[in-house]
């Protein structure tokens, strides 16, 4: 009993001298004001976080507090895809941070994912964005979905030093895209580092338009095309059958596309044409070219954007210079901030890898999962990833608790979903592009509740 106290008298001794004998480590890395600014009542953070001990290595991240209350909140961490895209310039400043650069200036995100959880934003890996690795001088390695994963642990774990008072917090992480691969790795690494000493508080994960398994989200490609009217039936036919998505995607990686591939391909780019954005198909195409992050999942289309879209806020922004001082950023190796890296070097055929069966893994470990699907996008289209829930919810036994229907939002239907096992969720967003928050803001604030609270979808209204 004695023993007992005193051990808990030294833990709060030792914890009160670090809070009175110096300041916390989280004060350099807050942001007084971001130029042009509204006035708000939450706080901002941005920094680095450097990954080895020569701290050539860091990632940057981008930290913003719950609107109210934050301490009663949980912290949710966003990543977006590519590989190679910034979660800084398309998740915080076009998808679901508190603003939006508009002019010289920024304006409020009425549907802001801070209204519901602090939120976390990650450039990962490094060479994206203002995260960096300066070890090598004559450029950048390799980088893998093995070496991105254990960064961002390493990242998390390092945070968690400056931010102490979130590491206990329920800890869930989002994001979409090519983060259908870095969001499950990461978690399984979690997972395994729990194990031996219990330090991530992972309660979920959401992923938007996500890679799972390639050739199933790929191949669904062909279907949305031709149900949208944007391929002939005849082209329908050879992009099923004389050469798919997923064989083309593979064989353009390895420097060997097939004369048969080709043709198809070309065929289909041209009926599709490229001034249909295939993020959105209803969409004309000049939406902001920040937008693009799918490198590897259209190889052709990073290029066929840069031609449309010749303006864009959120690169001006935040090349501005006294942005950059204000977010205590620094160009490490590059002249700009970039979108979409083009100095990251990522291993691309590791598309091949699937990562839904890890979500099968993080299921049993009771970690609810929600995969949802803007229903506007062909790049990674819905039939792909419905498909994919329902097959691994069968593997395991997840008996249907939400039958096959719509959800509100507002008076109006928000999409449809679908859960099992009252554990795993399949949902879409009606209206939505790939990056679902950015089109469809208030739905995907629903969701993003709904999510965070582990309650099904709004039934009615
Ligand atoms: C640095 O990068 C170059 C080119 O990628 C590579 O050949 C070399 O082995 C790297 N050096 C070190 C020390 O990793
Ligand atoms: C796509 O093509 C590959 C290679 O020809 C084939 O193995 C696979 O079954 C095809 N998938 C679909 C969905 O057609």
């Amino acid at each position: 009993m004695a023993m007992t106290m005193a051990v808990s008298l030294m833990v709060m001794l030792c914890a009160f001298t670090v809070v009175v004998g110096e300041p916390s480590l989280s004060e350099s890395d807050k942001i007084l004001k971001l130029p042009g600014q509204p006035p708000v009542g939450f706080q901002q953070f941005s920094g680095y976080v450097t990954l080895d001990s020569k701290r050539k290595r860091a990632l940057f991240y981008y930290f913003v507090e719950a609107e109210v209350d934050p301490v009663s909140k949980p912290l949710v961490l966003w990543l977006n895809g590519g590989p190679g895209c910034s979660s800084l310039g398309v998740g915080a400043f076009s998808e679901n941070g508190p603003f939006r650069p508009n002019g010289q200036g920024l304006v409020r995100n009425e549907y802001s994912w801070n209204t519901e959880a602090n939120m976390l934003y990650l450039e990962t890996p490094v060479g994206v964005g203002f995260s960096y690795d300066s070890s090598n001088s004559s450029g950048y390695e390799v980088v893998t979905d093995a070496i991105t994963a254990r960064d961002n642990l390493v990242f998390l774990h390092k945070w968690f030093l400056k931010f102490p008072q979130y590491q206990q917090r329920d800890l869930f992480i989002t994001g979409e895209s090519y983060a259908g691969h870095y969001i499950p790795q990461l978690a399984e690494l979690m997972v395994q580092f729990n194990k031996n000493k219990k330090l991530f508080n992972l309660k979920g994960i959401a992923l938007g338009n996500p890679v799972l398994e390639y050739a199933t989200d790929l191949n669904s490609r062909a279907e949305y095309f031709w149900s949208h009217g944007l391929i002939s039936d005849s082209t329908y036919k050879l992009f099923t059958s004389a050469c798919n998505y997923s064989r083309y995607v593979s064989e353009y990686y390895r420097d060997s596309v097939s004369p048969i591939c080709s043709k198809v391909y070309s065929q289909v780019s041209r009926e599709t044409s490229r001034f249909v954005d295939k993020y959105d198909v209803t969409l004309d195409v000049c939406i902001p070219s920040v937008l693009s992050q799918s490198k590897i999942i259209s190889p052709q289309q990073v290029t066929e954007r840069v031609d449309v879209c010749v303006e864009d806020e959120t690169v001006n922004y935040l090349n501005r210079r006294d942005v950059r001082r204000a977010l205590h950023a620094r160009l490490v190796g590059v002249r700009k901030w970039e979108v979409c890296s083009n100095i990251l070097d990522y291993e691309l055929l590791n598309i091949e890898i699937p990562t839904i069966n890890i979500v099968g893994s993080l299921l049993k470990e009771g970690i609810r999962v929600l995969v949802y699907s803007g229903d506007q996008d062909s790049v990674i289209p819905l039939m792909g990833s419905r498909a994919l829930v329902h097959r691994l919810a069968t593997e395991m036994g997840l008996e249907t608790t939400v039958p096959y229907r719509v959800w509100f939002e507002g008076q109006q239907v928000g999409g449809w979903t679908q859960v099992y096992g009252n554990i795993f969720s399949f949902a879409t967003v009606r209206g939505a592009s790939h990056e679902a928050p950015f089109s469809q803001p208030e739905r995907s604030l629903v969701l993003f509740r709904s999510f965070l609270k582990g309650n099904p979808l709004p039934e009615s209204f």
